[in-house]
């Protein structure tokens, strides 16, 4: 249902969960740059009407997701900062073509995918985080981020057929269960 390829490793959640401090950092800035690419796609694509109110809707809940893990990091005497960030979003989107409309098409389909790998984690940290808090923070992000990807899904069905699209979110879907496998195993959601 959420078009990945391969699903997180067992392992994962108890990786990162070791280090929750440097992982919460890290969802921040993913809050962050989903909130970031929403908004650079409406300055874009500003001639695509259909996507400028979806994608506004978007970025601002992104930015109020950013909000929340701020307060998260506050309130556990932790704050943000600059962290590495893992390659894995900047590999996937290298693999985006070049022309139109297939550069937006391979974009909606890479942020689809991103945001299925996160929905896919926040269900495994809402059931496995140490404290009650956390995963009901985590249990709490999943549905949204779930309708992200739909959304990126639906707007991507505006640009070519079922057929073509189906096809290039299999191999995207693939280059990211690639691309996730082989990046280093730091404290990150996508790593
Ligand atoms: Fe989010
Ligand atoms: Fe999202």
């Amino acid at each position: 249902m959420l078009s990945l390829a391969a699903p997180t490793p067992p392992g994962w959640t108890r990786r990162v969960l070791a280090e929750l401090p440097e992982l919460l950092v890290d969802h921040a800035h993913c809050e962050k740059k989903a909130a970031g690419m929403a908004v650079n796609l409406v300055f874009r694509y500003p001639q695509h009407a259909f996507l400028l109110a979806p994608l506004s809707r978007l970025a601002r809940e992104e930015l109020v997701h950013f909000e929340q893990v701020l307060a998260l990091l506050d309130a556990r005497g932790d704050s943000f900062r600059i962290l590495r960030p893992s390659p894995y979003a900047g590999r996937l989107r290298r693999a985006t073509r070049s022309h139109e409309p297939a550069r937006l098409l391979d974009t909606l389909l890479c942020c689809a995918l991103i945001e299925a790998r996160s929905c896919e984690r926040f269900g495994l940290l809402a059931t496995e985080a140490p404290d009650a808090e956390l995963r009901a923070f985590y249990a709490g992000l999943l549905a949204s981020e779930a309708r992200h990807h739909g959304v990126y899904l639906d707007l991507a069905s505006r640009l070519a057929s079922r057929a073509e699209v189906s096809a290039r979110l299999g191999d995207l879907a693939a280059l990211e269960a690639r691309v996730l496998a082989e990046t280093p195993p730091l404290a990150r959601m996508h790593a």
